[in-house]
């Protein structure tokens, strides 16, 4: 956001302002005591003041108090700006080769990794710091105002370390992935990755990192299985890292009741759970949020996550992007909101609090999601007079980071 000088910005001729932090905004989505709209937190003809970058005051634009400056929207909605709780933009080159392919029937099975760590590995530090910050003025021109970074393509000491120090330049959110795969040179020896990536690999890379990440995956030969997960996440932990976990994403496995155990913020993609993995999680709602990634199963032509379950169990529940090389070269939020809606039969007012305060409860912010007085002032506009249209005009470049 860039920050001016002027000490209160009124922004009003707000159409339709949504808050996310109505009546009951914090009760659990099965919870249908309140009604989703009211939870939501829609006004009409609104207004807000933001002073020193946070919500000051909200309510309806004839009754707003002076400020020393003015943003007049013309009746466009405002939403809280999305909160993308994962993605991995600290790569190298691209590979829509292996995208080609799997659309001709080739599955994922996460080999591709691979190509991206030898590629980020040969890039230098300007290079890769000036993708990333292209990836996130992607993001934030399509409404998205926080973003996590994970890293997970260099899977060196060096390169790991670099990564998150790249990242941290740029967001809070950083996560270290160094149990994204084996990588092909410790192929024969994989104890030996696992005490590097628990021993001198953690120890440069906690510095510049929240988070811990481990991709859990029994279905993979490349990924890691209940055991070394259960490792990786607890030598994090000591490190002082919050923990998360790429779960269930290729099939039925340990990873969301992993995540449950230990505690985690998250367990992510969650495409293949079964019984036991939802009570699990809807017992945990308060700890362990279930992100869901449909841009993922789109771009690898998979089955989506049974959305609507998890739901109506009573699990917390966020949307996120993902945005990566291999399974989802996108960090459009409006489109997994899209996504959400048609693929995974959320509402729109669901699929809008899940990728705002969703993506902040997974990330454990109470400051972001929501424009509560006391909140970031983190706005998305939309160019259009109700929220519904994100999902209602899919595709379309609605929705921008309001610069203040
Ligand atoms: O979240 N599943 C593991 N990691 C990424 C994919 C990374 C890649 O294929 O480059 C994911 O889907
Ligand atoms: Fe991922």
């Amino acid at each position: 956001m860039t920050v001016s000088d002027d000490r209160a910005v009124l922004v009003t001729g707000i159409g339709q302002l949504v808050t996310c932090a109505g009546r009951g905004a914090d009760l659990p989505v099965a919870d249908r005591s309140v009604p989703a709209e009211e939870r939501l937190g829609v006004r009409t003809v609104a207004a807000l003041v933001v002073e020193d970058g946070r919500v000051a005051w909200v309510g309806g634009a004839a009754s707003a108090p002076p400020a020393d400056r003015r943003i007049d929207l013309g009746g466009r909605a405002v939403v809280p700006g999305f909160v993308d709780s994962h993605s991995h933009l600290v790569f190298a080159g691209e590979r829509s080769a292996e995208f080609g392919a799997r659309m001709a029937g080739i599955p994922y099975d996460g080999g591709g990794i691979g190509v991206t760590v030898a590629a980020t590995r040969e890039a230098d530090d300007a290079e890769l710091r000036t993708l990333l910050a292209a990836r996130l003025a992607e993001a934030r021109a399509l409404g998205t105002t926080t973003i996590e970074v994970k890293s997970g393509y260099g899977l060196t000491v060096r390169d790991e370390a670099r990564a998150l120090r790249l990242a941290r330049e740029v967001t809070d959110e950083t996560t270290f992935l160094g149990a994204h795969v084996v990588p092909p040179e410790a192929r024969e020896d994989r104890a030996a990755y696992l005490d590097l990536v628990t021993g001198p690999m953690l120890a440069a890379c906690a510095p510049y990192a929240s988070w811990v990440d481990v991709f859990c995956e029994p279905n993979s030969p490349h990924a890691f299985t209940e055991d070394e997960s259960r490792r990786v996440l607890l030598a994090g932990r000591d490190a002082g890292l919050g923990l998360r976990v790429h779960g269930n994403q290729l099939g039925p496995g340990p990873g969301a009741r992993l995540a449950v155990e230990l505690g985690a913020a998250s367990v992510d993609h969650c495409t293949f759970l079964d019984d036991t993995d939802v009570d699990a999680l809807a017992a945990a709602s308060a700890t362990t949020v279930a992100t869901l990634l449909p841009g993922v199963e789109f771009s690898t032509r998979s089955p989506y996550p049974d959305a609507r379950r998890l739901l109506d169990t009573g699990v917390s529940v966020a949307l996120a992007s993902d945005c990566n090389p291999g399974t989802c070269f996108t960090s459009s939020m409006p489109f997994v909101v899209a996504l959400a809606v048609r693929e995974m039969r959320m509402t729109p007012a669901e699929a809008l609090v899940a990728a705002t305060t969703g993506g902040a409860r997974a990330l454990r912010r109470e400051d972001i999601g929501h424009l509560a007085v006391g909140a970031r002032a983190d706005l998305a506009v939309l160019e259009a007079p109700s929220h519904e249209h994100l999902s209602y005009r899919p595709g379309m470049p609605l929705a921008r980071a309001l610069d203040l």
